[in-house]
């Protein structure tokens, strides 16, 4: 990044004001002040703590006096705990900052809520089951696999010749699959489409989780029922809880034998909060089509226009219509270190490192830009790369301590191509709330600060 950059950007702020930061109001009173104040190691510790580390820690650098090379330590002086001693592991005490959390710029209607996953802290693609995020539409509930029961009918005579009632047993016996799927809820960067809203990206993209599903394919429990698969056009996938959510799936995703229901995530059972003991996975559909808690499927030959596809998770476009089953979660990604709320802690050397992903198959490639989107060059695909899931990349950085604005841009084998905010906003304008898929913009300031901002 050359200074002509730096002087483009501080002369598009002032002649346009077209870079939106993030409002500092998400940060606390105190950090506030200290903002303001020009205080940056409340900054500092921010990033400390979204790694974990707790917010009273700060960038730990090794000395030749150090104490922690020269002394003893007391993990090594001393008997360990012995096994067992938490019989569910946990994670290190010193990570208890890294959890999901609830944004404060949304609001929140009794247990109808959501809490996004720290992706600022994840490393690789899994999401740990503890972190992946959740959203509710009436809370969650906690179900017994005894009792819970799995029904598949017709919605007309003859269109399910064998209509079957199946227990968690019935299930677990069949022939199962394994395959790693990101889940993205429709509404993940959401509260971004008019302006930059929130700070870091636990807010900004952490509605995307990443996990290994186990599961039945749900082609075989229809032939089980003996379906009319020539007539059936699409199924209605019911979930147990009391938001009633009813979602109408396409049988090609269902014939191509993607479409799981699934008991297992990350080699155990699934947690509660996602849906135990029986979810629906649909690999590339947006969040919402996975019903968690599952009870029923029923095929029939057209859409069910349920509520949660008729008044919510349609697009309001631009004219003033709104589009509906615009399912897929298309190509996209977003740098997660460094990130909004993080502090670069000097010149020099930094990994740059984020997730990419695409609803419709693998990721090909991955652009970053270091001046805010002039210039790109191809960030490395960790392996492995997996279709409908999420992929790492890395670009090495060396900064020159001057103002850079960090972005990704997604390529999936498809030939889709992550657009801008200006792209998207063209076609989509301001109003959706669903399937925002831009480029995401994230300013370091000289001081290592980075922020939230919207360059166009
Ligand atoms: N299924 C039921 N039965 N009830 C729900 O509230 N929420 C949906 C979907 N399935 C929901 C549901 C939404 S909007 C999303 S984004 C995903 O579950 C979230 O899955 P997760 O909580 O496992 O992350």
């Amino acid at each position: 990044m050359g200074s002509g950059m730096l002087g483009s950007v501080k002369d598009r702020e002032r002649c346009t004001g077209r870079i939106r930061r993030a409002p500092e109001s998400f940060l606390s009173a105190e950090d506030i002040a200290a903002v303001a104040s020009g205080r940056r190691d409340v900054l500092r510790r921010g990033f400390m703590a979204a790694l974990g580390l707790g917010a009273a820690s700060a960038a730990t650098v090794a000395r030749a006096d150090d104490p922690d090379i020269v002394d003893p330590v007391p993990w090594s002086t001393t008997l360990g705990l012995p096994v067992a001693a938490t019989p569910y592991g946990m994670p290190s005490r010193y990570e208890r900052n890294l959890v999901r959390r609830q944004s404060p710029g949304l609001t929140q209607v009794g247990a109808a809520s959501v809490a996004f996953t720290p992706l600022q802290g994840s490393f690789g693609i899994v999401t740990p089951s503890g972190l992946h995020f959740e959203r509710h539409h009436q809370g969650w509930t906690d179900i017994d696999p005894r009792r819970h029961r799995f029904m598949v009918n017709g919605s007309s005579p003859g269109m399910v010749a064998r209509p079957m009632v199946f227990t968690m047993d019935d299930l677990m016996r069949l022939p199962s699959v394994s395959r790693m799927h990101f889940l993205e809820c429709g509404a993940n960067t959401g509260m971004e489409w008019g302006n930059v809203a929130v700070p870091t990206v636990q807010y900004t993209h952490g509605m995307i989780s990443c996990s290994e599903f186990t599961g039945v394919e749900l082609r075989l429990l229809l032939e089980m029922c003996r379906a009319d698969l020539s007539r059936g056009r699409f199924v209605l996938a019911e979930g147990a809880d009391g938001s009633s959510m009813t979602r109408t799936i396409p049988m090609d995703l269902v014939m191509s034998g993607e479409v799981l229901v699934a008991w297992g995530q990350n080699g155990e059972m699934l947690r509660p909060e996602n849906g135990y003991p029986l979810r629906l996975v649909v690999p590339g559909v947006q969040g919402v089509s996975w019903v968690k808690w599952l009870r029923r499927v029923e095929l029939g030959d057209q859409p069910w226009g349920a509520k949660d596809e008729s008044i919510h998770y349609v697009d309001l476009m631009p004219d003033g219509q709104h589009r509906q089953y615009t399912s897929i979660q298309e190509v996209k990604s977003v740098i997660t270190t460094p990130s909004g709320g993080q502090a670069l802690v000097g010149k020099g050397f930094h990994a740059i490192s984020g997730l990419a992903w695409s609803g419709r198959g693998a990721v090909q490639r991955v652009d970053v830009s270091v001046d805010g989107g002039r210039n790109w060059r191809p960030a490395t695909l960790q392996q492995p790369v997996m279709s409908k899931c999420l992929s790492r990349f890395v670009f090495p950085w060396t900064w020159n301590g001057e103002r850079a604005i960090l972005q990704s841009r997604a390529i999936d084998d498809t030939g889709h191509v992550q657009p801008t905010y200006r792209q998207l906003r063209e076609v989509r304008g301001t109003r959706s709330i669903y399937h925002n898929n831009a480029i995401q913009s994230w300013l370091v300031e000289p001081g290592g600060e980075v922020s939230n901002v919207q360059t166009a």
